[in-house]
């Protein structure tokens, strides 16, 4: 948690910039996102009170991811390993946008979320 006041202590909005960076990366990938206005803060925030709520041991965490893998599958090609790279682009954002505020335990504790958060991914895919 306190990674995340070290974010928000520098009042940016990493919505836009976890897009930016994301579609950088996968320009293809744009065009499934045709309701932007609404839907990149829900993705960004559900992914982030997921791999919270994973790191507190809460028990709903699996079961939501394999209803994202599901209905996910409806609204294009996402390769699985698609699923790794937005969740590591994630935790870019957090310590870019972070920069001196982040350490290097808050960045080996996201990263292994990230991992657990995979695995279970790529279990439902
Ligand atoms: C842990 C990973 C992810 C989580 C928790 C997650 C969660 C969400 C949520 C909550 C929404 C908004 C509600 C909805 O439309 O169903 C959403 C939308 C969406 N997500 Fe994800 N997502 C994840 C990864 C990905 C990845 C890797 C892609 C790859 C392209 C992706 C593509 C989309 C698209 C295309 C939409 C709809 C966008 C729109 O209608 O404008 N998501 N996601």
């Amino acid at each position: 948690m306190a990674s995340l006041e070290a974010v928000a202590e520098t009042g940016m909005d990493i919505v836009p910039l976890y897009f930016q960076r994301y579609f950088a990366t996968f320009p293809g990938d744009e065009s499934m996102f045709y309701n932007r206005q609404s839907s990149l803060g829900i993705m960004v925030n559900e992914m982030l009170t997921a791999l919270l709520s994973q790191a507190e041991g809460s028990d709903w965490v699996p079961t939501y991811l394999r209803a994202q893998v599901a209905t996910h599958h409806d609204k294009g090609i996402i390769p699985v390993e698609r699923y790794r790279a937005a969740l590591g682009i994630l935790i870019d954002v957090l310590g870019a946008t972070a920069g001196d505020r982040w350490t290097a335990d808050f960045e080996d504790a996201w990263r292994s979320e990230a991992d657990k958060m995979y695995e279970l991914i790529a279990r439902h895919y």
